[in-house]
């Protein structure tokens, strides 16, 4: 009756799910047999039956009202935290791109490895995926692992599992997207550690950050995003990952969706000191090649930690 527990989120979910089965069943049967039993011993027998007048019963109705109470914050409680569990990738997972369009899933590994069809990931090792669709909206839904996220047209969305066992489980488009949605199905492969490198190193070489490079400069993005070019656009060494101060006066995290917007429509977040005279590069990047672009200023940040200021 249930897909396999494949990941470390299935056992949390489950552990909730059974326990409100469990509970939705007490209130049911403490509802329905009592009701069976009064329906019965309370029948009216002749026609001049009158049934006494009751008047309320405060310990009964405080009962029936706290009990409840408590029971449902608690529910709430414990599923808002599997929630933010599911919601919050830790920091250290492994990031795999996706594009969903109609009607495939297509992967892309940071090392390289392109896949359509397939999804290769490792065991034990947490790993976040950052998905987008380049036309309507999909869902990425693996029963196994207890995760779907909906896939949207222009905004990247976050899924994060930890594959508890190496095998292949099944994951499908869970949002209808027209006529080939129902066969809008790929495999995630769980492999161990060592098996999961292997098949990664087996890829081409170059990989995303490279195809970025080279389209950094096909774009011109180079002229002005130079070390040299006299302050025309901020330096990008360094950038990923860091907090920017806008002219605005906000920070903002230079995150894959601050890039992409800030490539897209670069006069939504002017960071401070700069002049908005960026275009944009809406009709001219499309999904795949903004993800080659993201990878490649990635690419320029060797290690810095998060939340340092901006120099
Ligand atoms: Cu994509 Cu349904």
């Amino acid at each position: 009756m249930f897909p396999s527990q494949a990941s470390t989120q299935a056992i949390a979910v489950d552990t909730m799910f059974a326990f409100m089965l469990g509970l939705a069943g007490v209130f049911l049967l403490l509802v329905v047999v009592p009701l069976v039993y009064f329906v019965v011993k309370y029948r009216r027998r002749d026609d001049g039956d009158v049934p006494p007048q009751i008047k309320g019963n405060t310990k009964l109705e405080v009962l029936w009202t706290v009990v409840p109470v408590i029971l449902s914050l608690g529910v709430f409680t414990w599923g808002a935290n599997v929630f933010l569990t599911q919601v919050q990738p830790p920091p250290a997972a492994e990031q795999i791109y996706v594009v969903g369009k109609q009607w495939v899933w297509k992967f892309q590994h940071a090392s390289g490895r392109q896949e359509i069809g397939e999804l290769h990931v490792p065991v034990g090792q947490p790993v976040r995926l950052t998905m987008v669709s380049q036309d309507v909206i999909h869902s990425f839904f693996v029963p196994d692992f207890r995760i779907k996220q909906d896939v949207l047209p222009g905004r990247y969305t976050t899924l994060w599992f930890e594959a508890t066992r190496a095998g292949d489980f099944g994951a499908f488009c869970a949002e209808y997207c027209g006529t080939d949605h129902a066969v809008m199905q790929t495999h995630v492969v769980a492999q161990e550690a060592a098996a999961y490198q292997q098949w990664l190193a087996a890829g081409p070489a170059g990989g995303p950050a490279a195809d970025g490079a080279r389209l950094f400069q096909q774009l011109g993005c180079n002229v002005c995003h130079h070390a040299d070019s006299g302050g025309l656009a901020p330096p990008l060494t360094g950038l990923y990952g860091r907090q920017v101060r806008l002219q605005s006066g906000e920070a903002v995290t230079a995150d894959d969706s601050y890039l992409r917007e800030s490539i897209l429509a670069p006069q939504a977040k002017i960071v401070e000191g700069y002049a908005p005279i960026m275009p944009s590069f809406q009709d001219r990047v499309d999904e795949e090649q903004m993800i080659q672009l993201i990878m490649y200023i990635k690419s320029l940040t060797v290690t810095v930690p998060a939340g340092s200021p901006t120099p």
